[in-house]
């Protein structure tokens, strides 16, 4: 049968990924405050695809309450691996914190707080795995120092290139020899939004 389903976005609600409660709770506080956090099925690819990876030396932009980096760390786990996360605010750096003990994870992850850019260009790398959820405005500026601090063969995966001030950054990765690209327009329950663009991006150069 070659025929679509019907009503596909209600279909697919019905997959979304099972959390535990902490992340049940993080989704709750993220829903009531407004604040924009990846969501459960985003969190879950975060998850396999750390996992599959095999990603050791992780970095994230953008921490907000530590929904995603929870899944990061989880999924470089059996790796050992590290994920090191940054976020300008000082409150959300402090919850995010608390939730990390929460979750037994306070030994794998590392906040530092400040404005992205500036705190990478002190970075050395090399990180096998960067996830980018800062200001859209900020993605092509974080460009040159992502694929400075990825080796070769790491995966960029970039939140939210849906939106407009994010237009400049997926021109720029797409025409760029340094990396293979792709965009993929989704349908993502429970993310902030529930439709959007995610940028998975490897670095071949
Ligand atoms: C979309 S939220 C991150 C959500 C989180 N990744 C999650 O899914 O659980 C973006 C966070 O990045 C922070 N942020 C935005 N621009 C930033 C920048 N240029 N440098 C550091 N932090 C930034 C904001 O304060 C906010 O907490």
């Amino acid at each position: 049968m070659s025929q679509m389903m019907d009503h596909l976005e209600s279909y697919f609600r019905g997959f979304v990924p099972r959390r535990d409660e902490l992340l049940l709770e993080l989704e709750r506080e993220a829903q009531t405050e407004g604040i924009p956090i990846v969501g459960p099925l985003v969190g879950e690819l975060l998850f396999i695809l750390t996992r599959a990876t095999g990603a050791v030396n992780l970095l994230e932009l953008g921490t907000a309450i530590g929904y995603s980096t929870i899944h990061l760390a989880r999924g470089c786990l059996p790796a050992l691996g590290r994920v090191t996360t940054l976020e300008w605010e000082e409150s959300m750096a402090a919850r995010a914190r608390t939730n990390f003990v929460r979750a037994g994870l306070a030994r794998h992850i590392e906040v530092r707080v400040g404005e992205a850019l500036q705190l990478m260009a002190e970075m050395s790398g090399p990180f096998d795995f960067i996830f980018m959820d800062i200001d859209k405005e900020s993605y092509l500026p974080a460009l040159p120092h992502c694929r400075r601090l990825l080796k070769i063969g790491g995966l960029l995966f970039t939140d939210n290139v849906g939106f407009a001030g994010a237009d400049s950054f997926n021109r720029e990765i797409f025409a760029a020899a340094d990396w293979r690209t792709v965009n993929l327009l989704g349908f993502l329950p429970l993310h902030s939004p529930e439709q959007d663009g995610l940028s998975l991006a490897l670095r071949v150069k």
